[in-house]
């Protein structure tokens, strides 16, 4: 299993390309099963993530073509006028929670779908409840048999839906799912998040009716088919927010190009309230950082407050920063598990129940750690990149699954980074 060898101390100097965003790139490559028509995407990040998406596609029948083109990122051209398997297995979901997106599309196209549920979740309950309960409003017949979601209708009904709490995922299958249904739905309590509303977009160029995404009433007046389109996907803010902390705890100087501060505000006003110096231009973000960080406490919410894609290295942050951090996680209630890892670099971290209190050491120092999520492990990175001396972090694969190319891009900035065998 790959390793990444950090050696810290180097402040992050320099220009970086930000890539197109995973969490819009995997509803977005589901949307394209609504359609009989090939639908095109550019920007497509290269990650294990998107790789895992594309061969559950294919297996259900879907034409895959992807093209590098260039600095650009890769183009994915996806054929669904053969779809005739609507199954998405347990080996291929258990690796992505995300793969529950196809769920929405695949009933509405074909009148029939079969998703196993993701691992390790308790059948009915979280996460995937509020998908299931739409869709049944919708007049599915939807059960929960052997691990798997079947669900069946001849065709979906447009209905008033209300989810319980807001979901990303949830507003995304619904909304896919209305598209082609019978009659207007309604979505209220709607995920704001701008992935939802890139996704909006590219229905709405495909030929859908839909309004009011990006608030917390979206509106989808269904059609009876869809046509293909051509869409670029929108820049990763979640990555763009990590290279933010990666240059702010180091206390670098660096441009973020291919990205905007637009969907960052929250993130921006943190990082300005740490001490950073940012410079928002339309289509890139400079970061100068102080040589040492104030502390800053956050409180994890849906879009557009704090997102909790971010807690992770807002953690690492503060493990350097002057003064103690308070920070509140409110949408995962076990989403500390980079608090001990942080721990072993040195760092002072108190956690009880879904607050952790962080307060800002001189130094951290390098040792041994393990990645356990995708964005624990960013945390990680970032921690590593100021310690003193070497850091080993295990387990990366949780990083391969969402940020492209890290090492080379962490490299082009001075950092001190290898990726062990
Ligand atoms: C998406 C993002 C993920 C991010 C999260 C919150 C993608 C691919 N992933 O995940 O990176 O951390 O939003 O911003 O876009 N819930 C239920 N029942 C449901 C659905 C959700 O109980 O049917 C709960 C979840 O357990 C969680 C909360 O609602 O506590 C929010 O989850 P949700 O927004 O659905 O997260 P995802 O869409 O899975």
């Amino acid at each position: 299993m790959d390793k990444l060898l950090i050696t810290g101390g180097t402040p992050l100097a320099g220009e970086v390309a930000i890539s197109g965003a995973k969490n819009a790139a995997l509803p977005l490559l589901c949307a394209a099963l609504l359609t009989k028509e090939p639908v095109t995407f550019t920007n497509v990040p290269d990650l294990n993530d998107i790789g895992t998406m594309l061969k559950l596609l294919a297996q259900m029948g879907v034409k895959v073509d992807r093209q590098k083109v260039g600095a650009g990122g890769t183009a994915v051209t996806l054929d669904a006028s053969d779809l005739n398997n609507p199954v998405a297995p347990y080996e291929m979901v258990k690796t992505m929670r995300a793969s529950i997106l196809v769920l929405g599309p695949l009933v509405a196209r074909c009148g029939e779908a079969r998703v196993s549920l993701p691992g390790g979740c308790a059948i009915g309950a979280r996460p995937v409840d509020q998908h299931i309960k739409g869709l049944t409003a919708m007049g599915a017949d939807v059960g929960v048999e052997h691990g798997y979601v079947h669900a069946r209708t001849a065709r979906l009904k447009g209905a008033r839906l209300f989810t319980d709490m807001v979901t990303v995922t949830g507003t995304e299958n619904l909304m896919m799912a209305a598209c082609l249904a019978d009659g207007e739905t309604v979505i209220e309590n709607a995920a704001r998040e701008p992935e939802v509303v890139d996704l909006a977009n590219c229905l709405v160029a495909m030929g859908a009716q839909i309004s009011g995404a990006g608030t917390d009433v979206i509106r989808i007046r269904g059609v009876e088919k869809l046509h293909g389109a051509t869409h670029r996907i929108m820049p990763d803010r979640i990555e763009t927010g990590t290279y933010l902390c990666a240059a702010a705890a180091t206390g670098g100087d660096v441009r973020l190009t291919g990205t905007s501060s637009a969907y960052l505000d929250a993130v921006i006003d943190k990082l300005m309230d740490a001490g950073c110096e940012i410079d928002s231009q339309r289509d890139s973000i400079r970061i100068k950082a102080p040589h040492r960080l104030t502390a800053v406490s956050i409180r994890t919410s849906p879009y557009p407050a704090f997102p909790t894609d971010m807690q992770a290295q807002f953690m690492a942050i503060n493990a350097v920063a002057n003064g103690t951090a308070v920070i509140r996680e409110t949408i995962f209630e076990n989403r500390f598990m980079h608090a001990v890892e942080l721990v072993r670099l040195g760092a002072d971290i108190k956690i009880d129940g879904n607050t952790a209190f962080v307060t800002g050491r001189e130094q951290l120092d390098g040792a041994t750690v393990m990645a356990t999520d995708l964005r624990a492990s960013a945390s990680l990175v970032i921690a590593g990149l100021v310690a003193k001396g070497e850091t080993l972090i295990e387990r990366i694969y949780h990083l391969d699954r969402g940020y492209e190319h890290l090492e080379q891009k962490l490299a082009a900035l001075g950092a001190k980074v290898q990726r062990v065998k």
